[in-house]
This record gives structure tokens, C-alpha cells and sequence, in this order.
């Protein structure tokens, strides 16, 4: 009987923004592969109860990824629990002010939003580093956005700040090869997670959320598939992994190649 290949093999994990969504998605597939995870999140009763539902090998800690101090301690968890952190998911991140034009965004606004999706990522690089310099290995991933790529797909402070965390990828990752650490990230699709419904929610003022995941859905077609989020799981399991030991400054887009080309509308 064939055995499917581990791909994560003892390696240790931590996710941040692991209690929903395409993080928690990413712990489960990271568990089946054969990875240790830590489960980093500020939603504790849902964290635990999936840390519990995955076994043994997950644990949950809370870590709000504003404060740099409990990004430290996440990844000092992760050493101290299971020797040392071969995989940082910098992913957790919020939708923003949906502030609907330029006009009225609130800068305290923006700046909140910076600091949750991209202040944040940088504490996370800055800590995964500080204990996979020694190991002279890792594999670092954080979350970007389709949104960072073509303009006009959200709120501009939303944007702006994954369009950050492809520079920050970029920027780290030159330095990070030095020490055998890759840096990546990742720009899903739209794909309705309790963020993107939440989005649709405020902004198209609908509450149905079976609609809005299925608007979601069908915002780009792709014959006989949908952007789900185990399909980002997969993504960055594969980041993750040694198949990936030469990839780095990368970003793995999951759309289905809706920002690589526009249809000319040729009708004969
Ligand atoms: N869903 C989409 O359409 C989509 C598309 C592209 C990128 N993304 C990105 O994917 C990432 C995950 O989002 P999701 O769609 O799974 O949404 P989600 O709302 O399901 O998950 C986000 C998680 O981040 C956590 N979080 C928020 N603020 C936090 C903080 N300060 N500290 C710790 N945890 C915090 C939340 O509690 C939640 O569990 C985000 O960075 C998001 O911007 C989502």
C-alpha cells in the first residue's frame, strides 16, 4: 500500500492568525504533513478549542501581534516547547477602515491598519530571526494580497498595507539568504473568510453571508474550481517545505491568474 510523502516532516511551526480562516486552514494542513504547530491568535476560546481538535501536536498561545513583546515570546514558546522554530506564518491581519475614498480616510485609521497588517509582520521576521540566524535556516512566510498588485480591489489603506509586505518580503529576504533563511509571501485571492465577509458586509451594506460567500466566489471564474482556503494552505505548506529550498523573495499568487491578464473581447 503506498504511503502519501510527508512534506513538513518534524518541522515546528507558528502561525499567527491561526483561530480562523486561511490560517487555521494552514494549521491543519500543516498538522497533516507532519509539522509541529504553535497557534499564535487574540481569539483564545476558538484558538484552544482548534489547538485541541488537532491533537498533540498543536498548541495555542495568545499573541496580539501589535505588541512586539508577545511576538518575542510566541517564538520563545516555540523554542522552549519543541527546540527550535523552522516555519514563521506571518499571517494574521484585518480588513481596515473601508473608507470608501481618499477623501475619507481617517489617518488614524491607516495607521492602525499598518500596524496590524505590516508592523506586525516586520516584529515577526525580526523574532523568527533572531532564533533561526543561529540554525542558519528557516522558512518565513508572511500574507500579502492580490489587492497589493491591482489597484482598485479594496480600501486604500488595505491595500497599501499588503502592497508593504511585499517590499518588507523582498527587502528581508536579500538580507536573509545570507543565513540560509527564506522570506516569502503570499497574495490569495478574494475567498470569504470572516474578514472578506465582513468586508462585503460594511461595504455593499448586504448581511446575507451565504450571498457574500457566494459573490465572493464568483468575483473571478476558473473552470471547475474555487479559491478555497486550504488551496492558500497549500501554498504555504509548500513554502514551507525543503521542495521549496530555493525559493525566496517570492510572491506565490493564488488567484487563478486573475491579476496576470486581461481578455481581449474579440467576438468574429
Ligand atoms: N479572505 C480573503 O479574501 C483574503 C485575501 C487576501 C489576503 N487575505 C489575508 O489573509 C490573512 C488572513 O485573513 P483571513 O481571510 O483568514 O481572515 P480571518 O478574519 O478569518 O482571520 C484573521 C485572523 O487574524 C486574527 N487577528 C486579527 N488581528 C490580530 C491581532 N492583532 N493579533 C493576533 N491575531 C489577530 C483574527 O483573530 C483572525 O483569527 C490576512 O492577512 C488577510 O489580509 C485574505
Amino acid at each position: 500500500m503506498s504511503r502519501i510523502a510527508l512534506k513538513l516532516p518534524g518541522k515546528v511551526a507558528l502561525i499567527t492568525g491561526a483561530a480562523s480562516g486561511i490560517d487555521k486552514a494552514a494549521a491543519i494542513k500543516f498538522i497533516e504533513n507532519g509539522a509541529k504547530v504553535l497557534l499564535a491568535d487574540v481569539q483564545d476560546h476558538l484558538g484552544k478549542s482548534i489547538a485541541n481538535d488537532l491533537g498533540p501536536n498543536a498548541t495555542y498561545i495568545h499573541c496580539n501581534v501589535t505588541n512586539e513583546q508577545e511576538i518575542s515570546s510566541a517564538v520563545d514558546h516555540a523554542v522552549a516547547q519543541y527546540g527550535r522554530l523552522d516555519v514563521m506564518y506571518n499571517n494574521a491581519g484585518i480588513v481596515g477602515t473601508l473608507a470608501p475614498t481618499i477623501l475619507d480616510l481617517e489617518l488614524q485609521g491607516f495607521d492602525r491598519t499598518m500596524e496590524v497588517n505590516v508592523r506586525s509582520m516586520v516584529a515577526g521576521i525580526k523574532h523568527a530571526s533572531r532564533v533561526m540566524i543561529p540554525c542558519q535556516a528557516g522558512s518565513i512566510i508572511c500574507t500579502a494580497s492580490t489587492t497589493a498588485i491591482l489597484g482598485g480591489m479594496a480600501n486604500h489603506d488595505y491595500a497599501v498595507s499588503k502592497a508593504a509586505v511585499i517590499g518588507l518580503v523582498k527587502s528581508t529576504a536579500a538580507e536573509l539568504n545570507q543565513h540560509g533563511i527564506r522570506v516569502n509571501c503570499i497574495s490569495p485571492h478574494a475567498l470569504p473568510t470572516q474578514l472578506a465577509v465582513n468586508f462585503f458586509k460594511k461595504y455593499l451594506g448586504i448581511d446575507d453571508e451565504k450571498m457574500i460567500a457566494e459573490m465572493t466566489h464568483n468575483m473571478w471564474e476558473f473552470k471547475g474550481a474555487r479559491c478555497e482556503a486550504a488551496d492558500v494552505a497549500e501554498a504555504a505548506v509548500f513554502l514551507a517545505s525543503d521542495d521549496a529550498k530555493y525559493i525566496s523573495g517570492h510572491n506565490l499568487v493564488v488567484d487563478a491568474g486573475f491579476t496576470c491578464f486581461k481578455r481581449l473581447n474579440i467576438t468574429p
